[in-house]
Order: structure tokens, then sequence, then C-alpha cells
């Protein structure tokens, strides 16, 4: 199976953690579409009533084209379990997300739900995380700024950029800077730096965040418990 086909794997395999009745977190990202693709048809085929709440603008649409009832996280009093792609996954659960910056919703949706459920083909599960670079979510005033003083700490920031050259900008009308690190030995030392520097709306570490990870591999799909 190619890559793609381990995404379509664990996103199928997941919808089986989804009961009626549910709140559930929609994540983002290429994993999380085929997730729900096989949830829309679940509410079609077997009538099943669940709520999603959504992470970014690009699964809001997926869901309302296949009429997945949604409700924004303002508007529920809890979500059951958030189904989520990840970028890396270390051997202790940690995470880096944000690939498809849709960051800061995910963990808003993440920290407020029950339960974190990641899917993930084998290639995200590493044994240190920091070889895809660290997305950091910034507001554009002040941005260059930061940008200069993560180049002075030596983290070698770049902008994200969109095809065009221009500045993408996420959900929330933020740039991302990229934390090119190779190698992150200390996660928690490294978010508690971000999350003191003033003008970093959220950073792509997912600390102490997932419950469980099922895991795309050659022989079929694999659940970890964190
Ligand atoms: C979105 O911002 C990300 O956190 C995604 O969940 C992550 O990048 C995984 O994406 P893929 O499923 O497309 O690999």
């Amino acid at each position: 199976m190619n890559q793609n086909e381990l995404k379509r794997l664990v996103g199928e395999k997941s919808v089986e953690w989804i009961k009626d009745g549910m709140i559930v977190g929609l994540g983002t990202g290429s994993t999380v579409r085929y997730m729900v693709d096989a949830l829309g048809r679940r509410v079609v085929e077997e009538g099943l009533k669940i709520t999603g709440v959504t992470t970014s603008n690009a699964t809001a649409k997926q869901a309302t084209e296949l009429n997945i009832p949604l409700r924004s996280v303002d508007e529920v009093d809890h979500i059951d379990l958030v189904i989520d792609g990840a970028d890396e996954i270390s051997r202790d659960f940690q995470g880096i997300k944000g690939g498809g910056a849709a960051l800061l919703f995910e963990k808003i949706v993440a920290v407020n739900s029950k339960k974190v459920l990641w899917i993930v083909d084998e290639s995200k599960m590493v044994d240190k995380l920091g070889a895809f670079p660290l997305p950091v979510e910034v507001i554009p005033y002040g941005s260059q700024k930061l940008f200069e003083r993560f180049e002075a700490k030596g983290l070698n920031p770049t902008f994200r950029k969109k095809e065009d050259g221009s500045l993408l900008l996420t959900d929330s009308d933020n740039y991302i800077i990229d934390l090119h690190l190779g190698q992150i030995d200390d996660p928690h030392s490294l978010a508690d730096y971000l999350d003191k520097q003033v003008g970093v709306v959220e950073h792509g570490l997912f600390l102490d965040m997932v419950n469980d990870v099922i895991v795309g591999q050659q022989l079929g799909p694999v659940v970890l418990h964190a």
C-alpha cells in the first residue's frame, strides 16, 4: 500500500470509534478527509446521528457537503472525541501538527475533547520530533520582529508562503512561521519558550494530549494507547 492507501485505511477505520449521539471533533488534512468521507457515508447509510465540530474552513466545507450537522466549539457543552491527523508522533506520543496550517483550531478542539484520537500512516511515527518543520502561528503585526528573534536563537525560521509567493494566511488571518529544527531534544521546554513569546498565537507542539493513535501499516491498522 502506498501512503495514500494507508491514510485511507486509518481514516476509514477511525469512524468505528464514533457512536450514535456523539459530538465529534473533525480534524484537518488529507488523512482526515478520508475519515470525514467515511463518516458522511455512515450518516447516510446508517442514519447515524452525530454533531461535528470542525477545525478548519476546509473540513467545514467538506462536512457541510456531506450533510454532517455542525456546531462551533462554543455552541456545544462537550466534545466526546476528536479525530485528527498529525505530522509527526514520537515514541512517547508527543506530536507535531499544523502542516495544513490548522493548528490553532485543532488545538482548541483537542483541549476541549474528552478523548483525542490521531490517525496516521506509519511514516509519521518517529523516534524524536523535529525533522518535520514546527509550525508557529503568529499575528502579522510584529511578525518580522518575532522572525528575527527566532533567527537569533538558531531556530531556522521561514515564513510559510503560497505557491504565488505571497504569505500564507491561516483561517484566523495569521501567518505561519515554520521552524526547521532537525531534532527537538526537549519539546516541553521549547513549548514553554514559544508560549511566552508575545505575538505567538499557538504552536504545533501537541504535548501530552493524545489518548490513542491508529497507525496505518502494511499489515493493517494498529491501535496504540498513549
Ligand atoms: C493540519 O494543520 C495538520 O495538523 C494535519 O492534521 C496534519 O498536517 C496531517 O496532515 P495529513 O493527514 O494531510 O498528512
